[in-house]
C-alpha cells in the first residue's frame, strides 16, 4: 500500500510536534536509527533539551501559515531534500456540552487538523517517491465519544483528510499514512480523571510507529488489544453503539 520505510539511515525526516511526549520519544529512537533529524515546536528551550545529537531545530508554531513556511524553507535549506514529514502537533481538553467553550474548541481543532493541512499544503511539493507524509490522529476520531466534543471531530477530521491524500499520492509511490494511538502516557492524557485502558508509555508508541512504518500499512494503530476493540465498536448501528459506549465509558 504504501512504500517501507526499513532503513533510516541519513533519511531526512521532519517532525512537527516533537518537544513532548510521542514526538520527542520518536525523535529520540529514530536519531538513534540514523535519521538526519528536523525538529518543530513552539518550544525551543524542549527541543533543545532533548536526547537528539545533530538534530536541526525548528521551532514554529503549526497552526501559522507563515512561521510554516518559513521552518519549510530552512528544513529545505538544511537538507536539500525532505524524505519523510510527521505531523503530531496536537492539543487536547476534555470537553462536554454543559461546559463547552467554543474558543478552546476551536484552539484545539485549529492545531490538531487545520495546521495538518496547512502543513501539507507546504510539503506536498517536496514529497519525493519511497517517502511521503504520516499524520498522528487517534481512535478518537474513529466515532463520536463523551467528552471528545473538541478532540474527536478535528481527529475524525485528520483520518478523512488522509484517506481522501492517499488516493493521489498512492500512485506515485509516496507513502500517505495515519497514526492511531490510544492512550498513551503524556503530558496530554494526564489531563484524564480516569483510568485509561491498556495505556502505555512514549518509547513504546514511538517502537510501534517505526514497526508501523515498516510494513507499508496505511493506518498504523496500537496498542492492538485496545485499538481492535475500538474498531469493533466502530462498525456497530448508532442505537448500539451509543448503548454500549454508554456503558463502557459510565458517559
Ligand atoms: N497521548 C495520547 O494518548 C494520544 C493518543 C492518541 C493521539 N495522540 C496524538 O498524538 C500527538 C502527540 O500527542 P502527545 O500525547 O505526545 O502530546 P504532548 O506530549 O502534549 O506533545 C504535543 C507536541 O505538540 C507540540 N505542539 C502543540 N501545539 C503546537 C503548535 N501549535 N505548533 C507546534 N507544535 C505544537 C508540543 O510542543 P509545544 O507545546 O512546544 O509547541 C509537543 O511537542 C497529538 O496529535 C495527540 O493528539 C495522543
Amino acid at each position: 500500500m504504501n512504500p517501507k520505510i526499513i532503513d533510516w539511515q541519513g533519511k531526512h525526516v521532519w517532525l512537527v510536534g516533537a518537544s513532548a511526549g510521542i514526538g520527542a520519544a520518536l525523535a529520540e529512537a529514530l536519531a538513534a536509527r540514523g535519521a538526519r533529524l528536523a525538529l518543530s515546536a513552539r518550544s525551543v528551550e524542549k527541543l533543545a533539551a532533548l536526547n537528539v545529537d545533530n538534530a536541526t531545530l525548528v521551532p514554529c508554531d503549526a497552526t501559522d501559515i507563515d512561521a510554516l513556511t518559513a521552518a519549510r524553507n530552512t528544513v529545505l535549506a538544511a537538507f536539500g531534500n525532505i524524505d519523510l514529514v510527521i505531523y503530531l502537533a496536537g492539543d487536547y481538553q476534555p470537553m462536554r456540552a454543559g461546559s463547552f467553550d467554543l474558543v478552546a474548541a476551536e484552539k484545539i481543532v485549529t492545531v490538531n487538523f487545520l495546521g495538518a493541512m496547512r502543513f501539507t499544503s507546504l510539503v506536498l511539493p517536496n514529497l519525493r517517491e519511497g517517502g511521503g507524509i504520516a499524520f498522528v490522529a487517534s481512535v478518537a476520531g474513529y466515532r463520536g465519544m463523551p467528552k471528545s466534543l473538541a478532540y474527536g471531530p478535528g481527529k475524525a477530521a485528520l483520518i478523512h483528510f488522509a484517506e481522501c491524500l492517499y488516493f493521489d499520492l498512492a500512485p506515485k509511490n509516496i507513502g500517505v499514512w495515519v497514526i492511531n494511538p490510544g492512550f498513551v502516557a503524556t503530558q496530554l492524557t494526564a489531563k484524564n480523571d480516569f483510568d485509561m485502558p491498556a495505556i502505555i508509555q512514549p518509547a513504546q508508541a514511538a517502537e510501534e510507529i517505526i514497526e508501523g512504518l515498516r510494513s507499508g500499512n496505511f493506518e498504523i494503530h496500537f496498542p492492538k488489544r485496545f485499538t481492535r476493540v475500538m474498531k469493533l465498536l466502530a462498525l456497530l448501528p448508532y442505537g448500539l453503539y451509543f448503548r454500549l459506549m454508554r456503558r463502557i465509558t459510565g458517559g
